[in-house]
């Protein structure tokens, strides 16, 4: 039998939790900074990252809130994370294995949510957001960061296909539209978006998730035959380094 999503998304992720606190796309960014100013005028007794993967939004609000738990499905992140806290002398920060569609918190538990780069992940996003509105206290912060798609078909299928490519637990980057209505329909308040676009170096984006030579191979083959308005959005260099739309969204628990 095949695995189910889950296993899918910890054997891909497991592996590579090093090259995930390391790495530079995660590790820095405007995002986090933001994340980080949310968090110092909160100051939570109690924050939560969704999907903390390498750990950077849990870095960012452990220096201003009381407790920080780190969540994700893996295991080996979650072991990446606590080294990487206990290096840095962030001694509330407390990992939990579990997917974000079924959190073992209390209701209305933490003051604060971070949720970077893992929503795409999730083999039910509504029932994640809807997890992450039930564990916050009304009127609670909420910054999700991530990938989105843009609204054009033409360039929104490229960008699926070459996510699946690179990384088969891929499931989908919502557009921006997609994020505000499920957003809404969770129970956030959307206060403020933000847009931008990440470069994305290829050899380093395909090195991090050890995507296979084949795989790899047909991503650039879909990159040379895509269309010029798809060359032009995503800015295709040559190596197949492109552009990545992303996304932060501030919410307030309504
Ligand atoms: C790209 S990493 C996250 C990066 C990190 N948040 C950051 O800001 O650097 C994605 C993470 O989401 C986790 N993940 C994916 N689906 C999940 C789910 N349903 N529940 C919990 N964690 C999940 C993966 O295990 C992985 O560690």
């Amino acid at each position: 039998m095949k695995a189910l999503h889950d296993s899918n998304v910890t054997n891909q992720f497991g592996p590579r939790a090093k090259a995930y606190v390391e790495s530079a796309v995660h590790s820095q960014g405007a995002d986090l900074a933001r994340i980080g100013e949310i968090a110092a005028a909160t100051a939570p007794a109690r924050a939560i990252d969704l999907g903390c993967g390498g750990g950077h939004v849990t870095y960012a609000m452990a220096p201003h809130a009381a407790e920080t738990f780190a969540c994700d499905l893996s295991t080996d992140m979650l072991a990446a994370v606590r080294d990487t806290a206990a290096a840095r002398g962030f001694d509330g920060v407390r990992t939990t294995r579990t997917s974000v569609e079924a959190l073992p918190f209390e209701s209305a538990s933490f003051d604060m949510l971070g949720c970077r780069f893992s929503a795409h992940h999730w083999q039910d996003v509504d029932a994640g957001l809807r997890e992450g509105r039930r564990v916050l206290k009304p009127g609670a912060p909420a910054v999700f960061v991530d990938v989105v798609a843009p609204p054009a078909p033409l360039l929104d299928t490229h960008l699926q296909g070459v996510e699946l490519l690179r990384d088969t637990s891929h499931v989908r980057d919502y557009s921006v539209l997609e994020w505000q209505r499920k957003l809404e329909a969770a129970g956030f308040a959307v206060k403020q978006i933000g847009t931008w676009q990440l470069r994305m170096d290829f050899p380093v984006w395909i090195a991090r998730m050890a995507t296979p030579e084949p795989l790899a191979v047909a991503i650039r083959m879909v990159q040379d035959s895509a269309a010029e308005e798809v060359r032009r959005h995503f800015a295709i260099e040559p190596d197949g380094s492109f552009l990545l739309d992303m996304a932060i969204f501030e919410t307030v628990a309504v």
